[in-house]
């Protein structure tokens, strides 16, 4: 390559490796060999080398996940095998059925070996793999022609761009299921109802509203990952002869395969495999609505052929559906730790995947005037996992025809009585009673004493009612000084279990910085925020001193979050709460803060880009920017030092201007940036 050194040349090459092998380990094997921390410096490295020298920049970079610009549109993709769906099965006399059917065909006595694997309950792709670089990504569409999906596609990080050995075909497609796993799916409907924008439905709308992004950028954004499960053409990949087999060999590619996936032998072997992953549905990380059995031997597979659109070697064992219907009997309003008034249906007991539901959240007055539910309605309730139950959507055809009243926002805390406010643009209304409010209060210290908390155990949610209104429990502190004869004066509360609860609250006080800060119950610091300031500050003494830009430094803290921190952090009430756990002896060992504040050439500047840039992405300029030890933030304020205006720049360049923030032409930045 011209003008550039050997060296850095080679560097580059071997970062971009040893990416691939780290993302691989990480997807594919689960087995990461290094912290994200030392991951990410990697990636730093290779970013500043390409910036340096944007000739060496090559599509596959695993810098280039966003690769290209937004796209018009979708482009037919044609598939070269056809994309089948799956024959359902929903009883295990169907099951047996079908495994008869499969023995005659064969004329084989049996047992049959099959391949068991969880359905992903997403949006079917197939991706091309040419020379071990990804060519092309597409949906199912009608089995025969789909959409190109490639840019969004590239930018799923557990899809590889680049392939791991040497010995796959020279070309060949691979088959599997987009999906987005639950903690993504709630973060990100949560950060959509804060900006009250739209919120989906379920997981499988969500990965597929994604995938069907036109901007990559965005697509970027979406927690989305995958699992594949199968080839398109088993006859491409040479002296294979069975199904869990070419699984195996597309891990060792760099597949991400689900580790769920393994032989069963017969329909008995089947029916066992679907009640054992049945048990695991609820803990899995993703929604799954059955299990897929296939015949594993590619052989039989051949013989057994197709009917219509489904081939005859495999089947679909569906569990309950997750959703399930039922009539609301009023509309409640809870009041949360932080004082947010959630509106919720108390319904008329369901069993929803195996689990009775009686309350199903609406999240906020805004969902519940879109889904416009009321007393007396007929509606679809759905849970997933972990997931709270929500309410779906209401038949509104089944709504009772006597007048229904619409549910109001109350003016006043229902459990306190104080104002609520809802601030303009919010979509949260809010009890403005705080640590006088008995909700709020109960809601702190339930969170204080949670098991990723304080795991207090043995305080559970009755027993703290009783302190609250008691009085004999405030704040989380408060725990610290409670006796044994105070205790043994509760219900249900013995000698046993009030010396049990005085060890584990005793047991509690030698804990760590990460616990302490997410039990504090600052707004928005989840667990692992909690464990990313703990990392980069080593002690809540220098989380205290740090200023909101100092926050930022912190992966995952934008300025929202860092505003919330330095506002709990102030306020005198906390500051005692905090000064009094350390004196009733609750203590959390410091570490090393891990990274010097950043003192590039940039620090202490921020920035905002808007509009397009032409030499570089905004996720270079970011990059770039944050190399240097600047900050980059997405909207402007008091504390931007610079706006960076592209091609056709949005509103905030009009904001900048108004709030007399110095503009940077795209030529002036790179000049700061130190040219090219
Ligand atoms: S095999 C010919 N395996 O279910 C075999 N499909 O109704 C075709 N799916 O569109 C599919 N998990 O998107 C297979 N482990 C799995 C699957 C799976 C989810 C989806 C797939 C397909 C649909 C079939």
């Amino acid at each position: 390559m011209s003008g550039i050194p050997d060296k850095v040349a080679e560097r580059a090459a071997a970062l971009r490796e040893e990416i691939d092998q780290h993302n691989y380990r990480y997807h594919a094997l689960s087995e990461p060999k290094i912290s994200d921390r030392e991951y990410d410096e990697l990636f730093r490295e290779l970013t500043e080398l390409e910036a340096a020298h944007p000739e060496l920049v090559v599509p596959q970079s695993p810098t280039q996940r966003v690769g290209s610009a937004p796209v018009a549109g979708f482009a037919p993709a044609e598939h070269e095998a056809p994309m089948l769906s799956l024959d359902n099965g929903f009883s295990d006399e169907e099951i047996g059925d079908f495994d008869r059917r499969v023995r005659e065909r064969l004329d084989e006595a049996g047992p049959i070996s099959y391949a068991a694997e969880p359905k992903l309950d997403g949006v079917a792709i197939a991706l091309q793999y040419v020379d071990g670089e990804l060519v092309r990504a597409a949906t199912r569409g009608d089995g025969r022609i789909g959409e190109n999906v490639t840019h969004s596609a590239r930018t799923i990080d557990s899809v590889p761009l680049c392939l791991q050995g040497s010995d796959y075909p020279q070309r060949f497609e691979v088959r599997g299921e987009v999906f987005m796993p639950h903690d993504g799916f709630e973060a990100f409907n949560e950060r959509a109802r804060a900006a009250g924008e739209k919120v989906f439905a379920n997981p499988r709308n969500a990965a597929a509203g994604s995938l069907r992004q036109l901007n990559p950028e965005v697509a970027a954004t979406r927690p989305l990952d995958i699992f594949i499960y199968g080839l398109a053409r088993p006859a491409d990949v040479e002296g294979l002869s069975g199904h869990l087999e070419s699984l195996k060999r597309l891990r060792e590619w760099g597949f991400k395969i689900n580790p769920l996936a393994r032989l069963a032998s017969g329909a008995e072997g089947c029916l066992a495999y679907y009640r054992e992953i049945g048990e695991l549905r609820d803990e899995l990380s993703y929604d799954i609505d059955g299990v897929v059995y296939k015949v594993d031997r590619f052989a039989w597979q051949r013989e057994l052929g197709q009917v219509s659109r489904a081939p005859r070697w495999a089947i679909a064992h569906k569990y309950p559906a997750q959703e399930q219907v039922t009539t609301v009997e009023a509309v409640e309003w809870q009041v949360g730790r932080t004082g947010a008034l959630t509106p919720v249906a108390r319904l008329k007991p369901v069993l929803v995947g195996g689990v009775m539901v009686s309350n199903a959240t609406l999240h906020n007055i805004d969902e519940l005037s879109r889904k416009d539910v009321r007393a007396g309605d007929t509606v679809y309730v759905r849970r997933a996992g972990d997931v709270i139950p929500e309410v779906v959507r209401v038949a509104l055809d089944r709504r009772p025809p006597k007048r229904t009243r619409i549910p109001r926002l109350p003016s006043t805390c229902p459990a306190c009585g104080s104002d609520v406010e809802r601030i303009e643009g919010e979509a949260v209304a809010r009890c403005t009673g705080g640590l006088d409010c008995p909700a709020q209060r109960k809601e702190a210290l339930r969170h204080f004493v949670s098991r990723l908390a304080m795991d207090i155990e043995g305080l559970g949610t009755k027993l703290i009612d009783q302190l609250v209104e008691a009085k004999l429990v405030e704040t989380p502190a408060d725990i610290y000084r409670l006796s044994g004869e105070q205790l043994l004066g509760l219900e249900r509360m013995g000698e046993k279990s009030v010396k049990n609860l005085l060890q584990s609250i005793e047991k509690s006080k030698q804990t760590t910085l990460p616990r302490l800060l997410y039990a504090l119950g600052i707004r928005e610091v989840g667990e692992a925020t909690a464990a990313s300031l703990s990392e980069q500050f080593g002690s809540l003494e220098a989380v205290q001193r740090a200023d909101e830009a100092a926050l930022q430094a912190a992966p995952d803290i934008g300025p929202i979050v860092a505003g919330h921190i330095r506002a709990f952090l102030r306020q005198p009430r906390n500051l005692s709460v905090i000064s009094r756990l350390k004196e009733y002896g609750v203590n959390w060992p410091s570490s090393e803060p891990l990274t010097e504040p950043a003192k590039g050439k940039l620090a202490g500047s921020t920035f905002v880009l808007t509009g397009t840039l032409s030499g570089m992405t905004r996720n270079e300029a970011k990059s770039r920017i944050q190399s240097m030890g600047g900050k980059v933030s997405s909207s402007i304020s008091g504390k931007t030092s610079y706006v960076v205006v592209g091609d056709s720049p949005g509103s905030k360049a009009e904001k900048a201007r108004k709030l007399g923030v110095t503009e940077l032409s795209e030529d002036e930045l790179v000049e700061m940036l130190g040219g090219t």
